[in-house]
């Protein structure tokens, strides 16, 4: 028999979002009347907007005529979507990038999970915890950990506690760390970085040649003007940090596919032989090798959410989901349970009523509510004791879900 990655069997349980389907499917099939509303992960309920629906369209006509049809594109992107992303995304924000620094995707999971493959498997890895446990499983099955203990911490992670006490943002790493992940606002806890708060990293990361790894796929539900949108806000963030956007949660291509990553040209590691190298080139040269591009009808698409009407009609779709989100926020509070994020994310993060574990309340909510949603252990050992919800649903879901979530026994 061919031997296997053994790294993958250190794997604590199956990845997150199977297993809560695997839970819900098992109840509904024993209750198949039961009305389960999902507030469980993060995917998008309402349709793509008609600017972006036009453009793909657009695009798919393109296809049909020899004079302009399209095979491979380039791997790294169209011009049209990477010039588009460099001025509306950051010109805008008083960023400067090259459109050979953006990398256009099919997704910032894929993104997030493939980046650890150009540093070094030695590289010690910081993340969150509570985090989004792409990050952390990616890691493992690269061999950068060892065994997950009972509360399914990994040796050689080095995990940043976010809790109540410190607002879900997490301390420094007193020992010393190759690559940081950080997610703001953040997946799952909802809370915000400010720039003085981001600056304290990239100062970090800069001292101690680390690079941040920074998620930024739910920057567009920011409501507050001061916060950042992208690290690159922060002076000296190009030479430290690669970043990750999405389409998915801003513009609904959760089932479309489309996002894209910042690897600044600044950006250097060095080789076991001392030499320094781009980060740009080689992840440039991982591109190019394992991935063909996203369908120029989905860039079309994509490249839609910058124009006038699409920008306008994204902001509508935003609010929508943001107004979902003050109602899973009020209506909780409302309930006296302890309640954060939900302002400028799309997820509400709460203490369980109690003091139940959080598969406890998941299994409670499911069965009296016929509610689903995240239990927060499921991202961290720190997110025991705490549950996630997803403002992503659709509004008469929501509104019905607190009212029933009103009436449980407690
Ligand atoms: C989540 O629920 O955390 C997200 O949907 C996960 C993802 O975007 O992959």
């Amino acid at each position: 028999m061919v031997t296997i990655n053994s790294n993958f069997l250190k794997l604590k349980a199956g990845y997150l979002f199977p297993e809560i389907s695997r839970r819900v499917n098992a109840f509904q099939s024993e209750n198949s009347s039961a009305k389960i509303i999902k507030l469980g992960i993060g995917d998008v309920t309402q349709p793509l907007s008609p600017a972006i629906v036009e453009a793909a369209k657009k695009g798919f006509d393109d296809m049909a005529k020899a004079d302009s049809f399209h095979g491979y594109g380039p791997e790294q992107g169209y011009e049209f979507l990477r010039h588009a992303i460099v001025e509306n995304d950051f010109a805008s924000r008083g960023v400067q990038l090259d459109t050979d620094e953006i990398f256009v995707s099919d997704g910032a999971k894929c993104d997030t999970g493939n980046i650890q493959e150009i540093f070094s498997p030695l590289s010690k890895v910081a993340i969150q915890d509570p985090v989004y446990p792409v990050y952390v499983d990616t890691n493992v099955m690269a061999g950068r950990s060892g065994a997950a203990d009972e509360l399914g911490r990994y040796s050689g992670l080095v995990y940043m506690p976010c809790t109540e006490e410190n607002g879900f943002k997490c301390e420094l790493p007193t020992e010393k760390v190759d690559l940081i992940y950080l997610c703001f606002p953040n997946n799952p806890t909802g809370v915000t970085a400010t720039k003085e708060e981001l600056k304290v990293w990239v100062d970090y990361a800069k001292q101690n040649n680390a690079i941040i790894l920074f998620d930024a796929a739910y920057e567009a539900f920011i409501t507050e003007d001061h916060l950042p949108h992208s690290i690159y806000e922060i002076e000296g963030a190009k030479d430290c940090a690669i970043e990750f956007r999405s389409y998915s949660k801003n513009a609904g291509f959760t089932g479309t596919r489309c996002a894209y990553t910042v690897v600044p040209k600044a950006l250097k590691g060095v080789s076991d032989t001392g030499e320094e190298v781009s980060l740009n080139q080689l992840w440039n040269r991982r591109q190019c090798t394992k991935f063909n591009g996203v369908s120029y009808p989905i860039q079309k698409a994509a490249q839609a959410c910058y124009t006038p009407e699409g920008q306008a009609q994204l902001k509508e779709l935003i609010q929508y989901y943001l107004g979902n989100a003050k109602i899973i926020l009020e209506g909780l509070q409302g309930l006296d349970l302890k309640v954060y994020g939900g302002k400028n994310s799309p997820y509400i993060w709460f203490k369980t009523p109690d003091n139940l574990s959080s598969w406890d309340f998941f299994d409670k909510l499911l069965n009296e509510a016929n509610i689903v949603g995240t239990p927060g252990s499921g991202f961290g050992a720190c997110g025991e004791g705490y549950f996630r919800l997803s403002a992503f649903g659709a509004r008469e879901n929501v509104e019905q879900a607190i009212e029933r979530m009103s009436k449980m026994n407690r």
